[in-house]
């Protein structure tokens, strides 16, 4: 699959490793541009292409749009319509900026980056482990113990995509329901940040 990268820093970064590694084309993109990624590129091989953010948005078949929540609203919506895009945005106010509706609870970041994207089907995925969990973990799941990444999304088609994206890399998806409940595994929630496994996971978000 061709997937875009939109944000390449510590998440966008590890899933293009991760990507590149199930043998997927990636185009990667930050704000500063394709030349600051020529080295993340030239360490990762031929499937990986520097790009701008319309052109990595563009190339891929599904996004991952993995940039500071507070950044979503430069991104460029016509390039991703249509498509699936993984969100793994976590909003932290001292770094983003206060949104009132997000501190009052009244929607998630994940609503609002697809209000932006309106055509795009957006799901909330790889938001609620470390970066540096998150480059390991899969390759040491075991039939005895996999880590589980909860899916939250409102289209079933790309959520299935994302799903077995995550099986891919070596992660079981868990079904955490609608975008809106993206906000069960948001930061702040015994969810985030505990490296659950796929069944304790289960328990944890119960029945969608
Ligand atoms: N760090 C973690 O362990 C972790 C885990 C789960 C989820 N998250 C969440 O995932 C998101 C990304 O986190 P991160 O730690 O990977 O952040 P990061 O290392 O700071 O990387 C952010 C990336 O976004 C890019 N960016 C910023 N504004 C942009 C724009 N307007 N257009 C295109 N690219 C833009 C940056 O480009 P430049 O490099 O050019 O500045 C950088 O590549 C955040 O919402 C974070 O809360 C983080």
């Amino acid at each position: 699959m061709r997937i875009g990268i939109v944000g390449t820093g510590h998440v966008g970064g590890t899933l293009a490793r991760l990507f590149n590694k199930a043998g997927h084309e990636v185009a990667v993109a930050n704000s500063r541009g394709p030349d600051t990624l020529r080295g993340l590129a030239d360490e990762l091989g031929e499937r990986v292409h520097p790009a701008t953010v319309p052109e990595a948005a563009s190339f891929g078949d599904l996004v991952v749009v993995s940039v500071p929540v507070g950044r979503y609203a430069e991104l460029p919506a016509e390039p991703m319509a249509g498509k699936t895009v993984i969100d793994t945005g976590n909003y932290y106010p001292e770094r983003d900026g206060h949104y009132p509706e997000l501190d009052e609870d009244r929607t998630t970041s994940s609503e609002l980056l697809q209000r932006h994207l309106s055509e795009a089907h957006v799901v909330k995925a790889f938001n609620t482990m470390r970066w540096e969990h998150l480059r390991e973990y899969g390759r040491q799941s075991s039939a005895q113990r996999r880590y589980g990444i909860p899916v939250a999304g409102d289209d079933v088609g790309a959520k299935r995509q994302v799903s077995d994206l995550i099986e891919q890399v070596g992660y079981e998806p868990v079904d955490a329901g609608r975008l809106a409940e993206g906000r069960r595994h948001q930061p702040g929630t015994p969810i985030y940040l505990a490296d659950l496994d796929g069944a304790e996971l289960h328990s944890q978000l119960g029945a969608p």
